[in-house]
């Protein structure tokens, strides 16, 4: 092959005033990543050196969501049109040499197989612009292929459309792959001679005829992909089309969903075979599930790790925690960062952890709020069980040692510690430690009027 150097533009210096946004419109998420990372990830998959991203609006906002990327930014100080769009690349680029892949920040659904057989087209024709082009239903707005039989003439915009080219179908994807550093030639010979004033980027195709050099295109086989995002209409279509396709890739790895349009699930989230998902649970972050889970509806679960055969009932909500294999959680738990659970545990209804560390086997079912807390195994607490950690300056942790049991309704004042098997009486407030095999006990005395009920209360007063 003539080059085999691939390097990728990324255009996203657009304002995108239709999304009505103080947001810059590619940090707006689908599938809930913001919509720059998915061309910035491709790119990187198909192994482009370099990637340069052409940023205006918003500049800061999009490089500061990017700068772990391995992209490189431009600035197009002024939006004039796609084509000086890629000119301000052109520095960035001046040691390339090869296939350049112009790719937009707001066309989130192309996939890489798609880019590699536009890139393999372009170099097997030997063309100096191949354009990825799609056959639309409703081609309004887009610019149109302007063909005479196989040959790929140029573009025409929808503004400067004649009637009989506004009736083509076979519309521009605004996606490219181009012989650089000619791109850069051609274009500085294009004018803004047009209905927006605009450098338009498809008068490349013209220019690179009028120079003699080959231009061709390669029709997308599903136009979905080419499906640009002006609007939150848009937005929320492309956003379905890419939850359908993670759901379904997870579905041919062994995940079994309830209703695959109803669970939202980030694309970098693992989840291992015969794992169930009910509607409206939400995955993400950096989250990776084990094999034989059971999550059911309304979970929200991010940055987590979950063993196998974990089971997380109904509304509870998980953030950077580590679940061990066979635990029970919820419904309606709340498992705060810095949770880490050994295994075969239960947390139940109404259990607040944060910063816990809690041993094999320990169980907390109901109402109860851990937080700056180490947990042995075995251990049992009882309902309602808090440990009091925030003295209003300072957090304070309690240990719990392996098969305490926990009576319900007590407080532990942090920092407190309590030896190994030892045995809390419900309705405690435990401020000091406890030694191992101890019984500890902080109610006060039960005391007992025998009929003051009838002598007190006048609703209760002995009729004669
Ligand atoms: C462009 C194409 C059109 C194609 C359509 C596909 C041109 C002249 N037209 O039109 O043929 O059918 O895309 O969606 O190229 N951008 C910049 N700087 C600018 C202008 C645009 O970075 O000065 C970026 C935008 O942020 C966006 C991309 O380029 O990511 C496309 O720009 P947009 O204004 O949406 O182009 P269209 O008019 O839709
Ligand atoms: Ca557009």
């Amino acid at each position: 092959m003539k080059h085999d150097k691939l390097a990728a533009v990324i255009l996203a210096a657009g304002k995108g005033t239709r999304m009505k946004s103080a947001l810059p419109k590619v940090l707006h998420a689908v599938a809930g990543k913001p919509m720059v990372t998915f061309p910035v990830d491709v790119a990187r998959k198909l192994g482009c050196h370099p990637t340069v991203l052409v940023v205006g609006h918003g500049a800061e906002a999009v490089k500061d969501e990017l700068a772990g990327s391995a992209a490189s930014f431009a600035l197009q100080a002024e939006q004039l049109g796609t084509g000086h769009a890629l000119l301000c690349a052109r520095e960035a680029l001046r040691d390339f040499s090869g296939t350049l892949l112009l790719l937009c920040g707001d066309v989130p659904l192309l996939r890489e197989e798609t880019l590699e057989r536009l890139i393999t087209e372009h170099r097997t024709n030997q063309a100096a612009v191949t354009v990825l082009t799609a056959e639309l239903a409703d081609p309004f707005g887009y610019g149109r292929i302007l063909r005479e039989g196989d040959q790929v003439l140029g573009i025409v915009e929808e503004k400067d459309a004649s009637r009989e080219q506004k009736a083509i179908r076979e519309i521009n994807t605004g996606i490219y792959a181009f012989e650089a550093p000619f791109v850069f030639e051609a274009l500085a010979g294009v004018d803004c001679d047009n209905a927006q004033r605009e450098y338009y980027l498809t008068d490349v195709l013209a220019a690179a005829r009028t120079a003699g050099r080959r231009v061709g295109a390669a029709v997308l086989e599903d136009a979905d992909e080419a499906m640009g995002i002006n609007d939150r209409v848009q937005l929320a279509r492309a956003s379905a089309v890419m939850r359908r396709r993670i759901n379904e890739g997870l579905m041919r790895t062994g995940v079994t969903f309830i209703d695959p349009d109803q669970s939202y699930i980030e694309p970098q989230v693992e989840v291992g075979p015969d794992t169930v998902i009910y509607p409206g649970v939400c995955l993400g972050g950096d989250t990776r599930i084990g094999s034989g889970c059971l999550i059911e509806s309304q979970v929200t679960i991010r940055d987590c790790r979950l063993a196998d055969n974990v089971h997380i009932k109904p509304g509870s909500v998980l953030e950077g925690s580590q679940i061990g294999a066979e635990t029970a959680i919820g419904p309606m738990a709340h498992l705060r960062p810095g949770t880490v659970l050994a295994g075969h545990n239960k947390i139940g209804n109404f259990v607040e952890t944060k910063k816990a560390h809690i041993g094999f086997g320990s169980k907390a079912s109901h109402l109860t709020y851990i937080g700056d807390a180490e947990l042995g195994t075995n251990v049992n607490v009882g309902c309602g069980t808090i440990t009091c950690n925030y003295d209003g300056v300072n957090k304070h942790k309690t240990v719990i040692e392996d098969d305490v049991f926990v009576g319900s309704d007590t407080q532990f004042v942090a920092p407190v510690r309590i030896g190994r098997n030892s045995l809390i009486g419900a309705g405690s407030t435990i401020t000091k430690d406890v030694p191992p095999d101890a019984l500890a006990l902080s109610r006060s005395q039960q005391k007992v009027v025998e009929g003051w009920r009838l002598r007190h209360d006048p609703k209760c007063k002995k009729k004669d």
